[in-house]
């Protein structure tokens, strides 16, 4: 939200620049020819308008800093500067079956893994045999260097001869997260998930994906209608949603991947931090 808000902002001046310089091109050369005094007539038009522009460019910018500091839905990644947000209607037919349904929707099936695959396959991205590996300049802007050997103890690898730091995104954890749920929620098909067994992982899922949900805190506004065969008021869940594509995210993520096979081996001396992370 955020984001298009600062985007806007910018076009608007944009479009000032343009309309301005198309509509008054023309008439201005021709005022500059007839005589000196429209000369500076012109110079000092000119002056002013940049002068506006200039200070109509520092406002929005300013009123963009306040949107995006009070609004801003994430926290500074890297990504973010790749993947724009877009705007998306959610499809949600609630109780009947949808024409537009996902591949992540419905039925076990070997496709419906896949999909679900591809977004949880950490640290092996999209099936492939890799890490996402971020350089040092990233990590200092993730506002977390200040606490003691926590920059010390990151797992280095090398991204084409340059110093890497192993990483994955929250994206991959919470669908991997809500996978897990899926597969649970199926013990006919996924045999080999036995809920009792897993309990504590279950929880700990429960509560990411709870942490992902109320962080995000949906504020998309679903009306109540009136509609055939119920005598009740219906919600109309099909919200809007700024949404960021997350194949865009996974593009993002194998090229800024490493290629890892097999385990890791700890170095001598490597700096370790005491278990649970807080
Ligand atoms: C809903 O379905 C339409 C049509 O297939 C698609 O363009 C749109 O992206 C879907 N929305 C979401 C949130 O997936
Ligand atoms: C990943 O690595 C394993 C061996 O560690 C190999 O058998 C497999 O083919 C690799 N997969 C891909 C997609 O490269």
């Amino acid at each position: 939200m955020a984001y298009s808000k600062c985007q806007q902002a910018d076009h608007e001046i944009e479009d000032v620049i343009e309309s301005a310089t198309a509509n008054k091109g023309p008439k201005l050369s021709t005022i500059m020819k007839s005589s000196p005094f429209g000369f500076w007539l012109v110079q000092g038009l000119i002056f002013m308008f940049s002068a506006s522009v200039l200070l109509l460019g520092l406002f929005s910018r300013r009123s963009c800093l306040a949107i995006c500091e009070t609004h801003a839905d994430v926290a500074w990644s890297p990504v973010i500067d790749f993947v724009k947000p877009r705007m998306t209607k959610f499809n949600e037919t609630y109780f009947f079956e949808t024409k537009f349904p996902s591949p992540f929707y419905g039925s076990p099936s070997p496709a419906v893994d896949d999909v679900w695959r591809t977004y949880t396959m950490h640290p092996m991205l999209d099936g492939r045999n890799g890490t996402l590996a971020v350089p040092r300049a990233t990590v200092e802007k993730l506002g977390r260097s200040h606490e003691p050997g926590w920059m010390d103890s990151m797992v280095k690898l090398v991204h084409g001869g340059e110093e890497r730091y192993m990483a994955t995104l929250d994206i991959y954890h919470h669908v991997h997260c809500l996978n897990m749920l899926r597969e649970v929620a199926h013990p006919n098909y996924y045999t080999n998930k036995d809920p009792t067994q897993m309990e504590g992982h279950l929880d700990h899922c429960i509560e990411t994906v709870r942490e992902a949900l109320m962080c995000n805190a949906g504020t998309g506004v679903a009306m109540f209608h009136w509609i055939k065969g119920d005598d009740q008021p219906w919600p109309d869940y099909n919200t809007l949603h700024q949404c960021r594509d997350p194949e865009m995210v996974l593009e993002w993520s194998l090229q800024n991947a490493v290629p890892v096979q097999g385990s890791f081996t700890k170095p001598e001396g490597a700096l370790e931090l005491p278990l649970p992370l807080y």
